[in-house]
């Protein structure tokens, strides 16, 4: 099935799975040492951030605790309405907690910016920001990304969770979309 997709013409390599588990390693490192004698609260949001989140949490040496939010997304298109609904929300109190918000894809910012808004509003004790990659080129939105993967170019992106139509989130790797 991988070989299948992979063979595909129009996908194209941006980030090797070694270059994924280096920069892993290395976000993983930050947030242990900035976190050291906490207890982190992840909030991850599905569904493209769930390969990232597995892969960071086995790297981290801080205790940690896992929520998961889902959001309305792309659905067919590849680009965003851009509003933002929940579809699955937290089952705790998150106050007086530090919660480090996981995800797979800062575009215009306006989801992570939407999130931070709901998750200040009950009252943590700190709030910040992790994110597998950020696309600035589309940023409608400032928002702060504390831990950051990395920079990539304008373009439609799958693999490692992150998705095109619900396809592509078991690649290893990320890929491009060419004439997208
Ligand atoms: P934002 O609200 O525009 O920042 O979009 C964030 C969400 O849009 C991400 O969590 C993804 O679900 C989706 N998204 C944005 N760019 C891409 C992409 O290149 N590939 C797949 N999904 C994307």
């Amino acid at each position: 099935m991988n070989w299948i997709m992979k063979s595909q013409p129009n996908l194209k390599i941006l980030i090797t799975e070694r270059q994924i588990k280096n920069k892993i390693k290395q976000l993983a490192k930050e947030i242990s040492r900035d976190y050291k004698g906490k207890i982190l609260l992840l909030i991850a949001v599905l569904k493209g951030s769930f390969m990232f989140l597995a892969d960071l949490i086995r790297e981290l040496s801080v205790d940690i605790e896992i929520e998961f939010i889902e959001l309305s997304s792309y659905g067919n298109s590849t680009e965003s309405s851009g509003e933002v609904s929940v579809i699955k929300w937290l089952t705790k109190e998150i106050e007086n907690r530090d919660i480090l918000l996981i995800e797979d894809i800062v575009d215009t910012g306006l989801t992570v910016s939407t999130l931070l808004n709901k998750i200040k509003s009950h009252k943590p004790s700190s709030v910040k920001v992790c994110s597998l990659t950020s696309k600035p080129a589309r940023r409608e939105t400032d928002v702060p990304i504390d831990y950051l993967g990395f920079e990539v170019p304008n373009k439609f992106i799958v693999g490692y969770g992150i998705d095109y139509n619900e396809i592509y989130r078991n690649l290893p790797e990320i890929y491009y979309l060419e004439n997208e």
